[in-house]
């Protein structure tokens, strides 16, 4: 190992994996893994090949991703061979009567059309992703922004209607890195440039010394309402 694990990390990592695999137990084929290739999903994707490789992984292509995040996901499917990985576009004829009526980059004219645009590119292809399952996991943490400082471990996500887990909810950025270090994992190389947050090129800087983490994402919006309605309001909490 290149990096030092803290006792108090490995007694995290430890946790994260049983909570794994009691997701794999418990929800059997009908729990998937929500994986934007970041920083907090190549950890979590390391730990489902570890510990969780039933778990089913989807990856929401939205037609904008960075060259960069798609030459990560070539390299994660080469890496994590039995990982069970799956790739959603959104539909071609949504995307293209939003165009045609609201132009290629219309996400920088208003909120509304920025919600649109994340509507028929990420929100739709994910109720696909969703559709007959029990439970998702994503790499949600509370540290990230002010929207998501009271996430739970377990959350029934009434939007969709299944539970939702964050197993990383509790985990700060530097222990991120140490697990990404430590256990050699691929990461997204904009990472290395000033990237912490990373979501579509068009809608992604990088950010200054000091910055917060998101703030290179939706940077011309309000930071209470940058989300793109993945994760909208704090459901009900259980633990
Ligand atoms: S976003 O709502 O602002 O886009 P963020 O990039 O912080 O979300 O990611 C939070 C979590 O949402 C990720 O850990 C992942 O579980 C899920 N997610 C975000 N984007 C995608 C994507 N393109 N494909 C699959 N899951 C995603
Ligand atoms: Fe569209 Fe930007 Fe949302 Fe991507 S992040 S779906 S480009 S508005």
């Amino acid at each position: 190992m290149s990096e030092q694990i803290s006792a108090e990390l490995q007694a995290k990592i430890e946790h994260v994996a049983g909570l794994l695999s009691k997701a794999q137990n418990e929800y059997g084929d009908a729990v998937v893994f929500a994986n934007s290739l970041g920083a907090e999903d190549v950890v979590l994707t390391d730990l489902i090949s570890k510990h969780a490789p039933g778990i089913g992984v989807f990856v929401l292509d939205t037609g904008r991703l960075p060259e960069e995040t798609l030459k990560l996901l070539g390299q994660v499917r080469t890496h994590y061979q039995g990982l069970k990985l799956k790739v959603y576009y959104p539909e071609a004829a949504d995307v293209e009567a939003f165009v045609a009526e609201n132009g290629i980059n219309a996400f920088y004219e208003s909120q509304e059309l920025r919600k649109g645009c994340c509507f028929v590119r990420k929100i739709k292809p994910l109720k696909r992703a969703l559709a007959g399952n029990k439970a998702w996991i994503t790499g949600l943490r509370r540290e990230q922004s002010v929207t998501r400082d009271e996430i739970a471990f377990s959350e029934w996500d009434d939007g969709n209607g299944l539970q939702k887990l964050n197993p990383l909810a509790d985990w700060t950025e530097k222990e991120i890195w140490a697990y990404i270090r430590a256990n050699e994992v691929p990461y997204n190389e904009l990472h290395d440039r000033h990237y912490p947050s990373i979501g579509c090129a068009p809608c992604t800087r990088a950010i200054s010394v000091g910055e917060d983490v998101r703030s290179g994402r939706w940077w011309w919006e309000n930071p209470e309402n940058r989300e793109c309605g993945l994760h909208p309001a704090t459901p009900l909490k259980f633990k």
